[in-house]
């Protein structure tokens, strides 16, 4: 029976190839408000400035690549039975190989009916716009779960938690819930990691922070855990 590791990662573990985190000095969220771009009452508001937002998001994905960090969290399929919960919406993840993947807040290559009839379609790194629409003459807009709508997911991730050896929390602040109350799923004999350049509030005993960037953090959890 192969050890089961979980990972949670946020914007942190994208950093090093080049995408900007939310929270950090001149994140995203200082150069545009959350309400106006990842918000449902924002699309409604002014869907194109939303569209807009993720076709540039859309454009930038194209030209940055998985890093080290990405890499190495795919390598820990070979020995143990791993599970990616992440709040990106990037595809960094996929492209470095990592097979079981819950994308919690959504996933920017793909798009769906603004009316959520279930229809998702991968659209790349291509555009749209307001008027396009699909079969049914429906808008569509970016697979993204905003502020103000629910995480369809979030049951599948937290008892993926709970069922983890070792729980890996990396590169995010824990400041959105429900994504940063699956932490407390783990079981009680759980080992959990933390891998963050900086403080992060986790209310749990025994977390081994390993302060530091993803790239070379991921480097030391895996010498510890191999340990
Ligand atoms: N390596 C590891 N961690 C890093 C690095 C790095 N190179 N650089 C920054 N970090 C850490 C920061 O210290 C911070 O704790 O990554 C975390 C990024 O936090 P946020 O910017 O808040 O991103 P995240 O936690 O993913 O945000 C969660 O908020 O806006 C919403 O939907 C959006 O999914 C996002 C959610």
């Amino acid at each position: 029976m192969k050890r089961k590791i979980v990972i949670l990662s946020g914007a942190g573990i994208s950093a090093e190839s080049g995408i900007k985190t939310f929270r950090d000095s001149n994140g995203l969220w200082e150069e545009y408000r959350v309400e106006d771009v990842a918000s449902i009452d924002g699309w409604y508001r002014n869907p194109e400035i939303v569209q807009e937002f993720y076709n540039q998001r859309r454009v930038q994905l194209s030209t940055v690549e998985p890093n080290r960090a990405h890499k190495l969290i795919a390598q820990l399929e070979r020995d143990n039975d791993v599970v990616v919960i992440t709040q990106n919406v990037d595809n960094l993840h996929e492209r470095a190989g990592s097979s079981r993947i819950i994308h919690l807040h959504g996933e920017l290559t793909k798009i769906t009916p603004e009316d959520k009839n279930g229809d998702v379609y991968d659209i790349g790194y291509q555009q749209i716009k307001i008027g396009d629409c699909d079969s049914r003459g429906v808008q569509l807009r970016p697979y993204i779960v905003w502020f103000g709508e629910d995480v369809p997911e979030i049951n599948r991730a937290a008892e993926e938690v709970a069922t983890a050896d070792i729980l890996l929390i990396i590169g995010t602040s824990l400041n959105v819930y429900p994504a940063a109350g699956l932490i407390y799923y783990a079981k009680k004999d759980a080992q959990i990691y933390l891998i963050d350049p900086k403080d992060v509030n986790v209310q749990l005993a025994n977390v081994v922070h390993i302060k530091d960037k993803a790239t070379s953090g991921m480097e030391k959890f895996i010498e510890q855990v191999s340990a």
